[in-house]
């Protein structure tokens, strides 16, 4: 095996090759991707033929795997995530139904389960149809994004915790998807804004559409901060954009990254991912 692994744009993203996600990974291969996972936070895989069992054996060399939610329309408390606009039928879910209302949740900048007291460490998705046009991920540095911002910023970051939760982000979207069983199964949570990563001991800061306000500042004040720091991490020069192919595994660091997905002509075309989440560390706070 002969590993490659090269930088897709400056601050985050690089692009294996050289490797068999089916086949069994050596040790010393494995070192080097989790090496590079850490250090990139988004990884790229083309070509890669794989099918769920083989996706959740993979994500799991990384660490725990974090079960979907029972009352989440896409995992329903599996192991996978299924992000599709197809029904059990095969027809296309029309743009308007719920089901496709809660994943456009997904357009919105985030890391995913910020909303929960153990945020996700990472995910992996892979592409199973993309449409011929759109329907790409975009991905952000909050560590690029940190590390750039001037220091007196930084230091009047430290030690301020926001609240995160699904309902606000769900809300953005279309108030109402969310039934009370559903709000309880993930009710508000607390998260530092300011976190250091243990693998690298890089700081970064911790924001998204999840995440709500400053606890004990005035709502707005605090709203005011979290938008200017995603604005901040998501300039063009902290962002690689992904364009799918059909068999495309990525894998990202949810701690260092944000990411959205685009929009596609959902009503006409075929879009079907599927996602494993790894379990984070522990609560942030
Ligand atoms: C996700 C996600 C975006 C997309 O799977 O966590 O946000 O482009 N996906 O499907
Ligand atoms: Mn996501």
């Amino acid at each position: 095996m002969s590993l490659r692994i090269e930088k897709l744009s400056e601050h985050l993203a690089a692009e294996v090759s050289g490797i068999d996600l089916a086949s069994p990974i050596p040790e010393d291969a494995f070192a080097a991707l989790k090496h590079a996972f850490y250090r990139h936070s988004v990884l790229v895989f083309h070509d890669q033929d794989i099918d769920e069992d083989q996706q959740i054996s993979f994500s799991k060399r990384f660490g725990p795997l974090e079960p979907t939610m029972v009352n989440d329309p896409s995992g329903g408390g599996g192991w996978i995530n299924h992000l599709s606009n197809i029904d059990e039928e095969g027809n296309i879910i029309p743009p308007a139904d719920p089901r496709m209302l809660y994943n456009k949740g997904n357009s919105l900048w985030h890391s995913d389960s910020s909303y929960k007291e153990v945020p996700s460490r990472g995910a992996l998705l892979y592409a199973v149809e993309v449409p011929p046009e759109g329907g790409g991920t975009e991905y952000a540095s909050m560590k690029a994004a940190y590390a750039a911002l001037p220091e007196e910023k930084k230091k009047n970051l430290e030690g301020l915790v926001a609240e995160h939760s699904l309902l606000h982000s769900r809300n953005k979207i279309a108030p109402g998807l969310m039934d009370r069983k559903f709000q309880q199964e993930v009710p508000p949570v607390k998260q530092t804004l300011v976190r250091e990563i243990p693998e690298t001991g890089e700081k970064t800061f911790f924001v998204g559409a999840h995440a709500s306000h400053v606890i004990d500042w005035p709502i707005g004040k605090g709203r005011d901060l979290l938008e200017e720091l995603m604005e901040w991490a998501t300039q063009p020069r902290f962002v690689y954009k992904h364009a799918w192919k059909p068999r495309d595994l990525v894998m990202w660091d949810n701690r260092c990254s944000l990411h959205r997905g685009r929009p596609w002509d959902a009503a006409n075309h075929r879009r079907i991912m599927r996602r494993t989440t790894l379990l984070g560390d522990g609560p942030t706070v």
